[in-house]
């Protein structure tokens, strides 16, 4: 069985693109199969794999709109995970699916050429909620929020719980909301704990441990067109390590995913 995960929220900059990479990365080193798929026209999620976006010549763009197989599209990286791409093409695709019929389930319909070949397939949708997105939700069995732990970091979050609703009702009603994922957390201040408790409070949602500490490292990996994974040892890299752990314990064998308020 693929396990599908989106990571979505409309907010820019929240570690949606890193989370994908490096939590595919550590699900790599367990031992499973991954494919991450890049649905932002940015081509961020390709580039921080180790692959130019304005060099991909088949991308995404051609696979939704069924121009080419899935399979003459994915690259192979260092980091032990495949790539379906994204080149800034895919910022036209938006408006070349919104004229087709069953266009939530372009991306759905493409990746059943190859799930069998993959344990777990990670979902990179861009900043937005617009048609990209939904086809990143309606072909995935969970969907996880990464929230960056500062002030104002509930905003939107109400709207994208909505989409999550409006999917289950419309396209895809086995679609879990898995939680919030905290990412750029400072643990040496009060403020991203109570940030996290009242995000969760608000709107009922459970939040995935570990928590994800800020460091320097991200940056300069994605300069380096690979994931914190590799190099140094650093407090990137284990704690997304313990979230692989977490999600491939629940993928494989269903355990309980571990939260973040029994953890603290
Ligand atoms: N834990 C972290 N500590 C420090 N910097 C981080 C961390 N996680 C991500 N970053 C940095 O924050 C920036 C935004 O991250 P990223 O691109 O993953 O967010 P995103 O949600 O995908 O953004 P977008 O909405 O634009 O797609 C990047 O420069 C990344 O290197
Ligand atoms: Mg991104």
């Amino acid at each position: 069985m693929t396990y599908v995960l989106a990571v979505a929220n409309q907010k820019g900059g929240v570690a949606k693109t890193t989370t994908v990479a490096s939590l595919g990365a550590a699900l790599a080193e367990l031992g499973a199969r991954v494919l991450v798929v890049d649905l932002d026209p940015q081509g961020c999620l390709t580039f921080s794999l180790g692959h130019n976006p304005d060099r991909v010549e088949r991308s995404v763009h051609e696979v939704l709109l069924e121009e080419v197989s899935i399979r003459d599209v994915l690259l192979e990286t260092e980091d032990g995970v495949t790539v379906l791409p994204a080149t800034l093409d895919l910022a036209g695709a938006e408006a070349m699916l919104l004229m087709r019929a069953g266009r939530e389930y372009a991306l759905k319909r493409a990746l059943a050429d190859v799930a069998e070949e993959y344990d777990v397939i990670l979902v990179d949708c861009p900043p937005s909620l617009g048609v990209l997105t939904l086809n990143g939700l309606t072909a995935a069995a969970a969907v996880a929020v990464p929230l960056q732990c500062e002030t104002l970091a509930h905003r939107g979050v109400g709207q994208l719980l909505k989409t999550v609703n409006d999917v289950q009702r419309i396209t895809n009603p086995d679609l879990k909301l898995l939680g919030a994922l905290p990412t750029l957390y400072d643990s040496r201040t009060t403020h991203s704990r109570d940030i996290l408790s009242d995000v969760a409070d608000r709107y009922g949602l459970a939040v995935l441990a570990p928590a994800i500490p800020r460091t320097v490292r991200f940056a300069e990996a994605n300069a380096a067109g690979r994931t914190v994974l590799v190099g140094r040892r650093n407090k990137g890299a284990a704690a997304y390590r313990a979230l692989a752990e977490n999600l491939w314990a629940h993928v494989k064998d269903g355990a309980p995913l571990k939260e973040w308020q029994t953890e603290s």
